[in-house]
């Protein structure tokens, strides 16, 4: 379930139509999608794509995007430290970012042109559009894992773009339990 935080502010939004309302107002797309499908950690990628294709399509047609894939990390993954490095500096893409969540958890932190720093934490349901150009980075949690749903306009668009004396430093996250804490 989405729970969406402005660390600025004090704020931290957990009803679902509400973070849906806030992210949509800085232009984020947020999608609750069913997870009565029988997927999860084991499911292999087609198993995935093959449950999910009538969403998928939609957003294809939607979006733009041509292919989907699905990423699968956890702590055994090789290389994961430098894998994680990568994203979780302030960066943008040329093209849209588009993930949905089948199993662990992640956190976005968004950085809009003209409002605070928005940190989004996804897992199972969710499906989060950050729009190309927008300035964002993206941690894993204390557990360290994510099954997810990737969806392309042009995979070589998907080159992350740092962002000089990005602000993520200042808001270095972890996930502990439901919420996350900041240090
Ligand atoms: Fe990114």
């Amino acid at each position: 379930m989405v729970v969406v935080s402005i660390p600025d502010k004090g704020i931290k939004i957990e009803n679902t139509d509400e973070a849906e309302k806030y992210l949509s107002s800085i232009g984020i797309t947020y999608e609750r999608w069913n997870t009565d499908y029988s997927v999860d950690e084991t499911s292999t990628q087609e198993e995935i794509l093959t449950a999910y294709d009538k969403e998928i399509e939609e957003l294809k047609q939607n979006g733009g995007y041509t292919t989907a894939d699905v990423i699968n990390i956890n702590g055994k993954t090789p290389g994961l430290d430098e894998m994680l490095n990568k994203f979780n500096k302030e960066h943008w893409h040329s093209e849209d970012e588009v993930r949905f969540t089948i199993s662990g958890r992640g956190i976005f932190h968004i950085h809009p042109e003209n409002s605070p720093v928005v940190a989004v934490e996804v897992s199972k349901g969710d499906l989060l559009r950050v729009p190309k150009g927008t300035k964002h980075w993206f941690d894993l949690c204390e557990d360290r894992n994510i099954k997810a749903i990737r969806l392309f306009q042009d995979k070589s668009g998907w080159t992350p773009y740092y962002v000089p004396e990005g602000v993520d430093r200042k808001y270095q996250p972890m996930c502990f339990g439901p919420a996350y804490i900041r240090h």
